[in-house]
């Protein structure tokens, strides 16, 4: 009895840490984030008609594929650059804005040009959750801003 009781107290100091350590309600909303972003950037058409070759909605990966990991070309042949590391590349110059853009402000120039919807606000969850994602694909990378899409 005494030893049964004992083991159920270590267990729940064990599950105690446990969920301290790898669900805190911090990295559970970060997930939820990360998971929400890749949700939005595979599947949100921010209310553009435009399709694809397949009749289906455009959204950001008609254009970054593979969920942005590699790169792409319009069908110009205009490079569609990769997404690996554009969290750890902004702010950057944009020489046709002629001024040093933030990601967000390059995530709303796709949605505005590229997908020719509404782009998600400064500030708003969905702006939040997809340079979550982004952050996700680029973690670990070094920071260099100014620098190349790889
Ligand atoms: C019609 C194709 C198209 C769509 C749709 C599109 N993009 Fe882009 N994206 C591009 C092109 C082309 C570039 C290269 C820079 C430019 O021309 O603005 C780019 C650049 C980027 C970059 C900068 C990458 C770097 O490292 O330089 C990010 C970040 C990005 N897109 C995110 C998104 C997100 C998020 C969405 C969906 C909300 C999206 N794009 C939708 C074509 C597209």
């Amino acid at each position: 009895m005494k030893q049964s009781r004992m083991s159920i107290v270590v267990g729940a100091i064990a599950l105690g840490l446990s969920t301290a350590a790898f669900a805190s309600p911090a990295s559970v909303a970060l997930a939820q984030a990360v998971k929400e972003g890749a949700h939005i950037f595979n599947t949100d058409s921010f209310g553009s008609h435009e399709q694809n070759f397949h009749g289906r909605h455009t959204t950001c990966s008609t254009c970054h594929i593979d969920g942005g990991r590699i790169m792409g070309r319009l069908p110009n042949g205009k490079r569609i650059p990769s997404l690996v590391n554009a969290v750890a590349i902004f702010p950057r110059y944009n020489p046709k804005m002629h001024k040093v853009i933030t990601l967000e402000t390059q995530i709303r120039s796709c949605v505005r040009n590229g997908l020719l919807g509404h782009p998600p606000a400064y500030g708003s969850q969905t702006m939040a959750d997809l340079v979550s994602y982004l952050g996700s694909l680029a973690h670990g990378q070094r920071v260099m801003i100014g620098g190349m899409p790889r």
